[in-house]
């Protein structure tokens, strides 16, 4: 399969469904309960029913935010969040994304994101590189005096927002992190343990084929599962004296 083509053609068929629902109360009507318990929203969906469709004919599994797992016994699964960061997309926030990664067996081989406000196509290509509309893109180089995170937490760490000078937390993981890979931001991280590999599949593999580097709260490499509900904690940073300031701290 071309899955650049297949990403964009989903994508884009989304985009024409949802967009009119932009700011507008309706789009965030309850209508379900999501595998890990968020509750679905009519926006939510429209996107993910479109993404659906647009799959099921190829026969490959399927794990998607609202729906969870659909097992077609294929090697390919495609984890995919139809929308990442719906609760800007209902409040008329610009910041959200679609977001689809492709996995060979337990592997990630082709990730993009979609940023529908900007048209802006982030794709990962495992071993390859990481591209913003088609161009190379690469985390920036640390500057320890003007360090610029997106940093979710309970509490947890709070400390951290005193050694860092500017603090981004935007409401969409999935962007963040291709933000962080086209060096906008030095980090991102979400030790709340609410993340879901849903929101993060497709931006961890744009992030680190970027040059990110991408632990769990104990900086052990992050290992997730192809899972709509399994629970992590993500640190995500451009370089490793970053990591070592944020686990010194947290
Ligand atoms: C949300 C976004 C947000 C994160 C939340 C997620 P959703 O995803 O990724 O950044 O803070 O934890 O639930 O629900 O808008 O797809
Ligand atoms: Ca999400
Ligand atoms: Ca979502």
């Amino acid at each position: 399969y071309e899955w650049n083509e297949i990403a964009l053609s989903i994508a884009k068929e989304v985009e024409k469904e949802i967009l009119p629902l932009f700011g507008k109360p309706e789009g965030g009507k309850v209508i379900g309960v999501s595998p890990s318990g968020d509750k679905t929203k009519l926006v939510d969906k429209i996107a993910e029913d479109i993404v659906l469709n647009a799959l099921k004919p190829l026969g490959v599994n399927i794990v998607s935010e609202e729906i969870g797992n659909i097992d077609a016994g294929s090697d390919y699964t495609i984890v995919v969040d139809p929308v990442d960061g719906s609760f800007n997309f209902i409040h008329g926030i610009p910041i959200f994304g679609f977001s689809f990664a492709v996995f060979k067996g337990s592997k990630p081989e082709y990730a993009m994101l979609y940023e529908f406000m900007t048209k802006s196509i982030y794709e990962g290509i495992s071993g390859e590189g990481a591209y913003l509309n088609g161009r190379p893109i690469h985390v920036r180089e640390l500057n320890e005096k003007a360090i610029a995170i997106s940093f979710y937490t309970r509490g947890r760490g709070v400390e951290l927002i005193n050694k860092v000078k500017r603090v981004r937390v935007l409401g969409a993981i999935a962007i963040e992190l291709a933000y962080l890979a086209k060096g906008s931001l030095d980090g991102v991280l979400d030790i709340r343990n609410y993340v879901r590999p849903t929101d993060i599949a497709a931006s961890a593999l744009i992030a680190k084929e970027a040059g990110t580097i991408i632990t769990d709260d104990t900086g052990k490499e992050l290992k997730f599962d192809l899972s709509a509900s399994e629970k992590l904690n993500i640190i995500a940073v451009n370089d490793k004296r970053l990591l070592k300031l944020i686990l010194e701290t947290i």
